[in-house]
């Protein structure tokens, strides 16, 4: 057991960091809780800061520095000796300009353990990619790998939760249950760093081993709006405390992840009534206020649980979609959200879909289809680095 001294002096670090941080960041500051972001979203004037942008706050190259700050008052082995484990880059940090969703299937034949050991690289690879000793704010590149219950069971052995995603039968559409083995997230202001980065992974990987892959690159759509032009991420977490509690299993450092793609009907946007889109989702489009007088189909309140105004959350996720697509293809939003308990997935998926118990389904899957869906585990950064 940690003796008390041991416990004042991390304390004592943890608390320099967040003075650090503070004094680092009055962005970060002042994004502290998803209802002083509420008080942002009044007014047309801050859109421009709201959804997805307002959590973009300290960068990791500034937590880097914080952190080697912090190493060098307290002797290592006393931080290394009661720090919890630490999560993967992608799992709480804050957003970037954009981010690649890779998404692999393995041969039947493939090896395994090579290529979880390849996996286990992934911070080396970044490391490649943008030189660590030269990267700012603007080409670092936040990123993870997660695993499908097959694959990780088989390099690793159980997940303290097990996470199985069946397929969803709804009464305004499905959610396939698509599978995978790896999956990698990465951030980056940099487009090309991530696709240099997805480059990389795939070409290191054993040859033959990949039966398909999917790489999607996606974008911040006007200051942080979905396409359907709805602010994304307004009852997100803003603070990084608030954002690793959601996200991280604390016996492991893991995080249990949902990713689902969406083609979104953008004819049907373009055409339908807005009084209608913001009865479906349950906010108003120009500034995400919530509609006090919901619907009990609407999205909010299908994902909290009631129709009431400021419902509490039986649940949270920590949620990092972005849009994707072209005009003349297909386009829409690359769902992706992590917690530190797939209940929470299970939760919300049953009541979109009308297996929540009151069978009502969720209105904003009258504007998207779901195509492809799955649960991963991205293991903590020790664990993760046992499979090299
Ligand atoms: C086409 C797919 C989807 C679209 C366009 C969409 C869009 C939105 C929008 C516009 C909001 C309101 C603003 C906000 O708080 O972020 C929202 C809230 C939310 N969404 Fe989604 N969403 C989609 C799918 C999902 C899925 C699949 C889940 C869960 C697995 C989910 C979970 C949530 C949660 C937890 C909230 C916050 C509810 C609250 O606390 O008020 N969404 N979504």
């Amino acid at each position: 057991m940690a003796s008390l001294r041991t416990l004042t002096v991390v304390r004592t670090a943890g608390s320099l960091a967040r003075n650090l941080s503070r004094s680092a960041s009055t962005k970060a500051s002042s994004a502290n809780s998803a209802r002083s972001r509420a008080a942002l979203l009044a007014g047309s004037a801050a859109a421009g800061l709201t959804g997805y942008g307002i959590y973009k706050s300290l960068s990791r190259t500034t937590q880097d520095d914080i952190a080697a700050t912090v190493q060098a008052v307290v002797p290592s082995n006393t931080l290394a000796a009661a720090s919890p484990p630490k999560s993967q880059d992608s799992v709480w940090s804050p957003g970037k300009d954009h981010a690649v969703y890779l998404w692999i299937h393995l041969k039947p034949e493939a090896n395994l353990k090579e290529v979880a050991k390849v996996c286990s690289k992934l911070p080396k690879m970044v490391d490649t990619v943008v030189d660590p000793t030269m990267k700012d704010e603007d080409d670092e590149i936040l990123a993870g790998v997660g695993f499908g219950p097959n694959f990780y069971a088989q390099v690793a052995g159980k997940t303290k939760k097990s996470f199985v995603y069946p397929h969803r039968k709804g009464a305004l559409g499905d959610m396939p249950s698509s599978g995978g083995d790896v999956f990698i997230h990465a951030k980056s202001n940099q487009v090309s760093k991530l696709f240099e980065l997805s480059q990389l992974f795939l070409r290191s990987l054993p040859k033959d081993s990949v039966q398909s892959s999917e790489d999607i690159y996606s974008f911040v759509y006007q200051n942080g709006r979905d396409l359907s032009g709805f602010i994304d991420g307004t009852e997100n977490r803003a603070d990084d405390e608030g954002r690793q509690e959601v996200a991280v299993e604390k016996e492991t450092g893991g995080s249990y992840v949902i990713t689902q793609k969406w083609i979104h009907d953008l004819n049907l946007i373009n055409t339908e009534k807005p009084k209608n889109l913001e009865a479906w989702v349950g906010r108003e489009r120009g500034d995400s206020t919530e509609i006090s007088r919901k619907s009990i189909t609407s999205h909010v309140a299908r994902m909290t649980g009631g129709n009431g105004f400021q419902q509490p959350k039986p649940v949270e996720i920590v949620r990092q979609s972005m849009p994707f697509g072209s005009v003349s293809g297909e386009a829409g939003l690359f769902f992706i959200g992590y917690a530190a308990d797939p209940y929470n997935f299970e939760f919300m998926l049953d009541r979109m879909v009308g297996a929540g118990g009151d069978r009502h389904s969720d209105d904003v899957m009258r504007l998207s289809k779901n195509v492809k869906g799955t649960y991963w585990y991205f293991p903590g950064e020790q664990e993760l680095a046992k499979l090299a």
